[in-house]
């Protein structure tokens, strides 16, 4: 069985998604704020290697970093349900804006989906 980050064609789609999401972030009122705004490219190669690995492709994302903890390295931002908006609705304009078929959009969508939903750590 080959794997989805096989499936969608290797690493070029990710690293479109993630620049087109951290596009958008850059200009968001609640994101923009909480990323770093001198070193996006860092973030934004943390999050391709991150979703890459997640995905089944190389395991550079925790050579570099480690086990990724996720909500562990979301701890010390402010995610209430506002800011988990503001990041699924950038997100799903990159995951729009990427050359893949639908299935296999709505199969990454529902990930990245309940991992946001999983990342919240305000209450309202
Ligand atoms: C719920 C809304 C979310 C907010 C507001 C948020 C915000 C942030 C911020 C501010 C950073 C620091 C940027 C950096 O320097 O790397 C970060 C890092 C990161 N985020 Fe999120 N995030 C959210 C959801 C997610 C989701 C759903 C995922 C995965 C599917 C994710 C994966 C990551 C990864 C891999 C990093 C880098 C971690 C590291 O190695 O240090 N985030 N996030």
């Amino acid at each position: 069985m080959s794997t989805f980050y096989d499936r969608v064609g290797g690493s070029a789609i990710f690293a479109e998604l993630v620049s087109q999401f951290y596009a958008r972030v850059s200009v968001d009122p609640i994101l923009a704020p909480m990323y770093p705004s001198t070193d996006m490219k860092a973030a934004a190669e943390r999050l391709q290697l991150f979703l890459e690995q997640y995905w089944g492709g190389p395991d550079t994302y925790s050579q570099r970093r480690g086990h990724p903890r996720l909500r562990m390295r979301h701890g010390g931002f402010h995610i209430d349900s506002a800011a988990r908006d503001a990041w699924l609705s950038c997100m799903r304009g990159a995951v729009d804006g990427v050359d893949l078929s639908q299935e296999l959009k709505d199969e990454l969508w529902k990930y990245l989906e309940s991992a946001a939903i999983h990342l919240v750590n305000q209450p309202d």
